[in-house]
């Protein structure tokens, strides 16, 4: 057991230089830009949140119906719908400034060229870290299309690094044969930390319609669905890469949050279930403490990749 001193707080973990009051974050476009969370939960309490998904220009998103209910989560084909960065920089960071929370921007694009100018401006604003989404799956150019290839993620992580002046976070897709390989190769051009998984493509039919539900016919699914899953990913990764990963898919209590963490997680993001309850992230921060109490550890640290396989 790590020896903490009591005055010391056993949630904090540092991920690439950055310290994270606790390991729950809340993940991209599930917790908009804070201000609507900040009318039910207090920011302050959160470890961090990963905004919205930028891009240069404002994009109005997919035509709706963009969310369908499945039985244990959600399909949404959003389509990057933002403000743009000059907005976010005028009008949404000095908002979530006033909180003592990790700031992680979640930048998106077409080309590469379009991330590494999102790189380039936000480096100079007072966000804390970046969040590549190479993952996105509902956006018909761009995106994932770097984020499932190994000379796709290579390539764009070796560009932005060369923009970025803050901690760079890659964020994977699952939608690939071999997770490990892709996360290798974010490590070795530059990723700071790796965080997974975005979500997973997937249909819904309206049978009596005889049509998808959604406008774009498929969309992404997270929530509870995906949570095995991602376990298992989280736990492939951080076997594979030195640098720290965020694990993420499904979670909805602080014990999904300690799977993730016991697999190899440094921190979690909480996406699909803020909709479901808002206090959500709040929740899973004291159900992690919950676990830290119950079993006598004195810090996060204790947990991260304790897992023990069965022979
Ligand atoms: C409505 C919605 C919008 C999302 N938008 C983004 C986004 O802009 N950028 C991104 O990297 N991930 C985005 N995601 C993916 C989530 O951040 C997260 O990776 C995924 O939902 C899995 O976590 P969960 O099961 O806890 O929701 C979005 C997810 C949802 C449900």
């Amino acid at each position: 057991m790590t020896n903490i001193d009591s005055n010391s707080n056993r949630l904090e973990v540092d991920i690439a230089g950055i310290k994270f009051k606790n390991p729950v974050i809340g993940a991209s476009g599930t917790f908009g830009f804070g201000r609507e969370y900040s009318n039910y939960i207090d920011l302050n309490k959160l470890g961090g949140i990963s905004v919205k998904g930028l891009t240069i220009k404002p994009r109005k998103g997919n035509k709706p119906p963009r969310i369908a209910e499945t039985p244990a989560g959600i399909l949404n084909s959003i389509g990057l719908q933002n403000p743009g960065v000059e907005v976010f920089i005028k009008e949404e960071l000095p908002f979530l400034k006033k909180f003592n929370t990790v700031i992680i921007a979640n930048i998106a694009g077409n080309v590469i060229e379009e991330y590494c100018e999102l790189a380039e401006i936000l480096s100079d604003t007072d966000i804390d870290a970046f969040e590549l989404n190479v993952s996105c799956p509902n956006v018909k150019e761009g995106c994932v299309a770097f984020g499932n290839t190994v000379e796709g993620i290579s390539e764009i992580t070796k560009q932005v690094r060369k923009y970025c002046k803050k901690p760079l976070i890659v964020k994977l897709t699952p939608s690939v044969m071999d997770i490990k390989e892709i996360a290798l190769a974010a490590e070795a051009n530059g990723a700071d930390a790796v965080s997974l998984i975005n979500t997973i493509l997937g249909m819904v039919i309206d049978i009596h319609k005889k049509r998808p539900v959604l406008a774009n016919n498929f969309g992404g699914l997270s929530g509870p669905a995906v949570k095995p899953i991602a376990v298992r990913m989280t736990y492939e990764v951080s076997q594979t890469v030195k640098i720290p990963v965020i694990g993420m898919g499904g979670i909805s209590s602080g014990d999904d949050a300690v799977e993730f963490m016991l697999a190899g997680a440094h921190a979690v993001m909480v996406g699909t279930w803020n909709f479901v309850n808002p206090n959500a992230c709040i929740e899973v921060i004291e159900g992690i403490e919950k676990y830290l109490e119950r079993y006598n550890y004195c810090s996060i640290y204790d947990i991260i990749g304790k897992l023990e396989l069965n022979g």
